[in-house]
């Protein structure tokens, strides 16, 4: 994932001296939150983080949006004090019974912004969307999931190798040739480790429409999600406004 360092002179600053904490959050993503979150610069809205650390990135948006009402959730956060518009609390980011006591407490009316920056795996990351996503994120809110390329990394929990390399041109190739034409549904193979998998799978519930529409026995009860915008390293899932 990114891990840029640099400087920047944009309105989101993460605190001196986080800039060497590989922890927190990198350089190349606040641009990205710049454009996400600018329209809500004036606004009272409240947002969650899952994933405290050192609170850095709480300090953060609690500074860039001094109306906001900010929620750190972590299994061991430090001893904070952040003023009162920061909440932190003690506990897991999948504990359904956890984040609706968050809820009812801070947010009666459900969260504008969640954004998952804590276990980085896919299992979890998906527990957290069910937990929330539909529950507690207000309609027209957004939900981010920081650092999911982890499911690249050979070495992390669930992450893995890649089968294959990234050449443009083998996108029309698989094991077996791809071949028009054939009697069975052709697979295109990607890269579907950890949360890279999650966001993948995710992609069909965007698709709901459309497999309402050719399979309708299989639409289930999906995530309503309006958009999906994927960079490196960020997601971020529109809910629909109404
Ligand atoms: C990448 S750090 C968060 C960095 C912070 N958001 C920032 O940008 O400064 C990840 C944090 O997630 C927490 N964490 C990991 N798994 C968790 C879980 N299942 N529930 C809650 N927090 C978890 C870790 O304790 C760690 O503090």
């Amino acid at each position: 994932m990114p891990n840029s360092r640099d400087a920047r002179s944009g309105w989101l600053r993460l605190p001196e001296g986080s800039a060497t904490d590989a922890a927190v959050k990198p350089a190349p993503y606040l641009p990205i939150y710049e454009q996400l979150l600018g329209p809500l610069r004036k606004e009272a809205f409240t947002l969650l983080e899952l994933g405290v650390w050192g609170g850095h990135s709480l300090q953060m948006w609690r500074d860039a949006f001094p109306r906001a009402t900010i929620v750190g959730v972590d299994l061991a956060p430090p001893e904070l004090a952040l003023g009162p518009r920061v909440h932190v609390i003690q506990g897991d980011q999948a504990d359904a019974a956890l984040m609706r006591r968050v809820r009812d407490e801070l947010a009666p009316t459900g969260f504008d912004v969640i954004v998952d920056d804590a276990s980085h795996i896919g299992i979890t990351t998906a527990r957290s969307l069910q937990v929330l996503y539909e529950r507690h994120l207000r309609a027209g809110g957004i939900y981010v999931i920081e650092d999911w390329g982890t499911g690249y990394l050979p070495d992390w929990q669930d992450g893995g190798r890649m089968t294959s390399t990234l050449d443009a041109d083998q996108l029309d190739s698989a094991d077996t040739p791809l071949q028009l034409g054939s009697p069975e549904p052709i697979h295109m193979p990607s890269h579907d480790v950890g949360a890279v998998g999650l966001l993948k799978r995710l992609i069909d519930h965007v698709a709901r429409g459309t497999v309402r529409y050719a399979q309708p026995e299989m639409v289930g009860a999906p995530l309503a999600i309006e958009s999906m915008t994927v960079w490196d390293g960020i997601l971020v899932l529109r809910k629909p406004a109404v």
